[in-house]
């Protein structure tokens, strides 16, 4: 398969259902970008859309959290969170089997379920792309939001084997997009701190800790410019090199751990630059919104 262009975008469910909570002016442009992804994708006339998405603990609820899932078989189910509707995503099942079967040949233990569930992160996402035109997927989950997480090192050399996995398989088009970020801190205090607490001493305890959204949240804009600067300019690896899990959670919040699916793409695309379509550090829809396109032209 050719990787015939590579996008990266946040991913909020507030993005569409607080959508006319945003200052006009962010919802016009922000909405335009995404457009602007989705018809740029179909103009790439791919055969199928590698999305690498996330989890929000509602499929992975702690009592298995696999760090990276690709969904195999014919259909992902969505799980109808964050107030968007329950439907099913054609998955392009050869190219998912391929991918599976490549990366763990190049031995990266590649979880796989063959009755995915997914959630806002690739809902969202596609509402605001495609509308109603659908590309089939190959949808990849990236644990992002239940620690301990993957690192910053391992996310972008993940993304390194996804790409050769990709351009190893059957001839086909291909389009990566990574979805989430960029700073954003989701829920109360008391709620993130709890989900930094220790693995194995959370899951009895979590109903206590209900996730709860607040009508406005805090955007680290500085973080999410210096960071789409460094995208910008294909330099993911000196951010892999500079950033910590913990130094993350500092500057961009428990959501800004998302950024990872960013990383990801830019190992899939050996470090291509990128253009960024569209950014709004949009306080209603509690995230820093980034859309961007990388230019594979740039690839090193
Ligand atoms: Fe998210």
């Amino acid at each position: 398969m050719d990787i015939v262009g590579a996008f990266a975008c946040s991913h909020a469910g507030l993005i569409v259902t607080r959508a006319d909570l945003a200052p006009a002016e962010s919802k016009a442009s922000l909405f335009g970008a995404f457009r602007r992804m989705g018809d740029e994708v179909l103009r790439l006339k791919p055969d199928a859309v590698v999305m690498i998405g996330t989890d929000h603990g509602r499929i992975f609820d702690l009592t298995h959290v696999p760090q990276f899932t690709i969904g195999v078989n014919t259909v992902a189910r969505s799980i109808g969170d964050a107030e968007l509707p329950v439907e099913d995503v054609a998955i392009h099942d050869t190219f998912a089997r391929s991918i599976l079967n490549g990366l763990l040949e190049a031995d990266v233990d590649l979880s796989y379920s063959e009755a995915m569930k997914i959630d806002h992160s690739f809902i969202s996402p596609l509402t605001l792309a495609f509308g109603d035109v659908r590309p089939k997927i190959v949808p990849i989950v990236q644990n992002c939001n239940s620690p301990p997480l993957p690192t910053l090192r391992r996310s972008y050399a993940f993304g390194r084997a996804l790409g050769d996995a990709i351009r190893g398989g059957p001839d086909g088009r291909v389009v990566v997009i990574g979805t989430g970020g960029l700073s954003h801190w989701v829920g109360s205090e008391r709620f993130q701190k709890f989900m930094r607490e220790p693995a194995g001493t959370r899951l009895a305890r979590k109903p206590e800790y209900p996730l709860e959204l607040t009508d406005t949240g805090y955007v680290n804009e500085k973080f999410d410019r210096d960071f789409m600067r460094m995208i910008a300019e294909g330099r993911a690896q000196e951010f892999v090199s500079g950033w910590t899990t913990d130094r993350l959670f500092e500057a961009a919040g428990n959501g800004g751990q998302e950024i990872r699916n960013w990383l990801t793409v830019a190992g899939a695309v050996q470090d291509a630059g990128a253009e960024m379509l569209g950014y709004g550090a949009v306080a209603e829809w509690l995230t820093g919104t980034a859309i961007a396109r990388f230019d594979m032209r740039t690839a090193h």
